[in-house]
């Protein structure tokens, strides 16, 4: 069995794999001002947009964007995974440019040379029932992350932001504030799943970039759920089994709003609700928790 993950706090938010020296790495990362930064927490639709970017940046080539597995094609900042040499902020250091980097680090703990090269930065949230469902059958089928044990021990954790990346509230509104002084295009996931056209649109304008309509529909195409849970590059089942078990779940599990309501008692959506009140008083941020 696999406990590759030493966990390093910053203020009190988890990391995983991480040491003192490994962060202090990361947080002296050298961004450049055309680094496009996607920045999600887990379990939010981070390779989706992954997906959708890279479409984007390869105006819609395809083949292009088989080139490699999606967790080999673009750097996770602050992530070093179990299957490869190096960390990720290393191999973002020898790639060439314009780079996407993927984070899933609140905003208060972003290398400041993202903000000061005023970099792009693509923010995906997610309704929270719904990342918590998936975050946990995460834990489940990746060997580098703890065992959730069961869904309740799970929910726990996450609602007092037990887990890695912390707090699902203090990092979906940490990022809102921040997008008010910095150039973050802020996304929703069931806005994507919803009318994905629409928000490719709002991407591509934040981007200054522009693409005939065949090529968007090109786009949306290739990054449904459907086409993406077959495509040996988007699943992830190229990954070792030994670090993402398939047989356990599915990295393309079910890519939908409301499977929460599949696993959560009607006392812990209660729960979940005033919670949700309380942590998101006063925020004009608002997520449609009962879908
Ligand atoms: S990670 O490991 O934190 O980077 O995971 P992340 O990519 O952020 O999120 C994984 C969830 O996103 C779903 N997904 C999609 N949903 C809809 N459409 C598309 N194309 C898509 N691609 C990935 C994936 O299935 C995970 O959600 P769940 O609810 O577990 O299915």
């Amino acid at each position: 069995e696999l406990k590759l993950f030493s966990i390093w706090e910053v203020d009190e938010v988890p990391l995983p794999g991480l040491t003192k020296e490994l962060w202090d790495q990361i947080y002296n990362f050298q961004a450049k001002p055309d680094d496009l930064i996607l920045a999600t927490y887990p379990k939010s639709g981070t390779h989706w947009m992954q997906e959708i970017l890279d479409m984007i940046q390869n105006d819609g080539d395809v083949e292009k964007c088989k080139r490699d597995h999606s967790l080999h094609r673009h750097p996770f900042l602050e992530l070093k995974f179990p299957h490869k040499e190096k960390p990720d902020w290393v191999i973002a250091l020898e790639m060439s440019s314009p780079r996407l980097i993927k984070t899933h680090l609140p905003s208060q703990m972003i290398p400041p040379s993202i903000w000061k090269e005023n970099c792009k930065i693509v923010y995906v949230a997610r309704n929270p029932k719904d990342c918590l469902v998936s975050y946990y059958h995460f834990h489940r089928m990746a060997s580098y992350l703890p065992d959730p044990q069961n869904l309740e021990e799970f929910y726990e954790k996450f609602v007092l932001g037990k887990v890695f990346y912390g707090s699902w509230f203090d990092h979906v509104k940490g990022w809102w504030a921040a997008k008010d002084t910095h150039r973050i295009l802020y996304l929703f996931y069931e806005d994507i799943k919803k009318n994905p056209k629409h928000e490719i649109h709002k991407v591509l304008k934040f981007l200054e970039k522009t693409l005939s309509e065949d090529v968007i529909n090109k786009i949306v195409h290739h990054t449904s759920f459907d086409v993406m849970k077959d495509n040996p590059m988007a699943n992830q089942t190229g990954i070792p089994s030994h670090i993402f078990n398939h047989s356990i779940s599915n990295f393309m599990r079910k890519g939908m709003p409301g499977d929460w309501k599949n696993y959560f008692t009607v006392a812990q959506n209660e729960e979940f609700d005033k919670d949700y009140q309380n942590k998101m008083a006063g925020s004009t941020l608002t997520f449609r928790t009962e879908i």
